[in-house]
């Protein structure tokens, strides 16, 4: 029975992405140990925590037994059905987002009261039917709202002591990028960055909460994201640091202001490396997104940096690149670190 070991700091946040995993071993407690915490888990590691130290405590306590969705489903469906239950969700702020195999669809309401019986505190839930198109927009089914609810698609989501204000039927909130988002957040300190799609703040706001850069120059085309971009500078208190820019990033990029450029960017991701290698000064870094068949990891992405910075005249230097999760079969979202030089 293993456990990871985390900062405590951190530990709230990796819990809720470890429950939401269906990694995290609900019957056993946390165990504080100094300044860290062990949080047990079940189950293969998943990628996006391969960083943290894992040990097995042998002085382990347990919980009393949660009721899970499948027990709490038992009388209402039937064993072929009980099987289809979805073994994980999201927890956006106070809503649930769920995807559920076609054949519960009938049994949707049901499913949907099970999930605010388990999560007494959220609101509403939705049935997920993907994110889709050039913007990134979520396709969402209003399945279950408690009473008096006004608007249950709008929440504000915690995220390594940052609030993110969406609406979750308008906006994608991708809680598998968590490491990445935390990882940024440590970087950027003093510097001029530009986070070319900036979303609601996903990178920019707790690179500017926890690393205080200079600028963040958050470029974002789509009017539902920008809008909620805007009300987060505001919530975060990040005004004098994050510049919201609206617009395509090919058009508003700034050429050779900064020290740092985040393109956070899945599918094609590589027709805007020209306007990102651009905006760097001399010695600037780039974080370059791309989702990428398994075999082309991760030499598509690096072939595709060099190549660009030769055609300006520039050279890129390789150094680092990270797995962020998988993105459909065979296909993951990795990011390259590159200096150009
Ligand atoms: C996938 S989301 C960002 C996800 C975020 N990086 C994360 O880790 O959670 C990409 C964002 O880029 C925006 N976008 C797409 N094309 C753009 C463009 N040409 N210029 C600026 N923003 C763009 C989309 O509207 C969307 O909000």
């Amino acid at each position: 029975m293993k456990a990871l070991v985390v900062p405590k700091e951190q530990a709230e946040t990796a819990r809720l992405r470890l429950l939401e995993l269906g990694c995290l071993d609900t019957k056993r407690k946390l165990s504080k140990k100094g300044e860290h915490l062990e949080i047990p888990i079940t189950g293969a590691i998943p990628p996006e925590f391969g960083s943290y130290r894992v040990v097995w405590p042998d002085d382990a306590k347990y919980y009393e037994p949660e009721p899970t969705l499948r027990d709490l489903m038992r009388g209402h469906l039937d064993d072929d059905k009980l099987a289809l239950l979805p073994g994980g969700w999201q927890i956006i702020g106070d809503i649930v987002v769920i995807s559920m195999h076609s054949d519960l669809y009938p049994e949707r309401k049901q499913v949907g009261d099970a999930m605010l019986e388990l999560y007494p505190y959220c609101k509403s839930v939705y049935l997920d039917e993907g994110i889709s198109g050039k913007l990134r927009r979520p396709c969402r089914e209003l399945v279950v709202v408690r009473d008096g609810v006004d608007d249950p698609a709008l929440t504000v989501h915690n995220e390594n002591e940052c609030r993110f204000m969406l609406d979750v039927t308008k906006v994608m909130f991708s809680k598998g990028n968590l490491q990445e988002k935390m990882r940024m957040s440590r970087l950027g300190n003093g510097e001029v960055v530009v986070d070319m799609f900036a979303g609601i703040g996903y990178f920019a706001i707790p690179m500017a909460v926890h690393s205080r850069p200079d600028r963040i120059i958050a470029i974002e085309l789509n009017p539902e994201s920008y809008r909620y971009l805007l009300e987060n500078i505001r919530l975060n208190s990040v005004e004098g640091i994050v510049e919201p820019i609206f617009g395509d990033c090919a058009e508003m990029t700034p050429i050779s202001s900064a020290d740092r450029v985040v393109m956070g960017y899945v599918g094609n991701t590589r027709h805007y490396l020209e306007y990102g290698i651009k905006a760097l000064k001399s010695g600037g870094i780039l974080h370059y997104h791309d989702t990428v068949p398994v075999r082309l990891v991760p030499s598509r992405s690096i072939d595709l940096i060099r190549n660009e910075a030769c055609k300006q005249g520039r050279r890129a230097e390789i150094l680092d690149w990270h797995r962020i999760k998988k993105y459909s079969p065979g296909v993951w979202h990795v990011v390259v670190d590159a200096v150009i030089k």
